[in-house]
């Protein structure tokens, strides 16, 4: 028995002791990012601008897979079921990591089976059209909207999104009934947008940015109450006549749960040393992408913000009745 009792002590320090080199020397191979939306996407970007400086911290290359479909929510299961070793890291946003779980039954809880890593920053959404929509201001796009309500169509990346969730938003706000067409994100929708397939988008801000710059589409207004340092013409909806259209699209990652503390706290310290460093901050700046507070961006309080957020959304969803695509 005493024999016993000292080989499995010995096994648990061994264990115990394997754990902890693997997590000193973390990491020692690449770090793959799942995007649950298609390349070339507001998440995509996001993803890509992070991870890029996240190697230069940790030295190894981090490296992007996307994952679509059913609005990320295959995307972020395909991230629980991962080993919890840190070489698997979980892209999210209010749509994937809050909204999917009053709509679809998840075969994970998106608050348990996941651990927070770092609350990274968020979008303001824009109402954006097709390039020959008839209109100049969000009442003149609100009011073509409403007299071609059978036909007008909406883009999205999927029931739950982000600029699903929009959508459902600005309907609650205007009375409006928009035809949503889901894509695997919100990249091949702002194509499809530019081509005049679609009429409009309530998209992410750092989507839209360069298309609106070229004048390929229109932008009627900022779903935030501040205008955009990078697009300061465009008014916000307050401004445009739509006072109470507020939304911000935050972002995150996480990775599954039982991944060590310290390996969680490498990861955290690297996204904190990305947004810190000047030249990332621009590129997201001009963007419009806005920064965390610094005592936003810890494991715990993305924790608290995740789980406030999942009390605030889900009685708004399922209320609304958004059904699964
Ligand atoms: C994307 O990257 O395509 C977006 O995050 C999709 C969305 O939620 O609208």
């Amino acid at each position: 028995m005493r024999a016993l009792l000292s080989a499995a002590a010995a096994a648990v320090v061994f264990v115990t002791g394997a754990f902890n080199a693997a997590a000193q020397t973390y990491p020692n191979r690449p770090v793959t990012i799942i995007v649950p939306f298609a390349a070339g996407g507001p998440s995509d970007a996001l993803a890509r601008i992070m991870g890029e400086r996240m190697k230069a911290t940790l030295g190894q290359p981090f490296v992007v897979e996307n994952v679509t479909c059913a609005a990320g929510s295959i995307g972020v299961g395909r991230a629980v079921r991962s080993a919890p070793d840190g070489y698997t890291i979980s892209y999210g946003h209010l749509g994937t990591h809050v909204a999917n779980g009053a709509i679809y039954s998840l075969p994970y809880d998106m608050l348990t089976d996941l651990a927070p890593v770092v609350l990274l920053p968020s979008n303001p959404m824009v109402v954006v059209s097709k390039p020959t929509l008839p209109a100049k201001t969000l009442k003149e796009v609100l009011a073509w909207l409403k007299a071609n309500q059978a036909t007008a169509t909406a883009g999205t990346a999927g029931a739950g999104s982000g600029s699903h969730i929009a959508g459902v938003y600005l309907e609650s706000l205007t009375g409006l009934r928009l035809q949503y067409v889901p894509y695997r994100g919100t990249a091949p929708a702002l194509n499809d947008l530019v081509g005049g397939q679609i009429d409009i988008i309530v998209d992410q801000a750092s989507n839209s940015m360069q298309q609106i710059r070229s004048g390929r589409i229109r932008a009627y207004a900022i779903t935030d109450s501040k205008r955009l340092a990078a697009a300061p013409e465009i008014p916000t909806a307050e401004e445009a006549g739509l006072p109470g259209f507020h939304m911000t699209l935050w972002n995150g990652l996480w990775v599954p749960k039982g991944t060590p503390k310290d390996v969680v706290a490498r990861l955290n310290a690297a996204a904190i040393e990305a947004m810190a460093d000047p030249a990332v901050a621009k590129r997201l700046n001009d963007l419009g992408l806005d920064m965390p507070a610094r005592d936003q961006q810890t494991p715990q309080a993305l924790g608290v913000w995740h789980k406030a957020e999942v009390d605030k959304w889900w009685p708004i969803i399922k209320k609304a009745g958004i059904k699964p695509e």
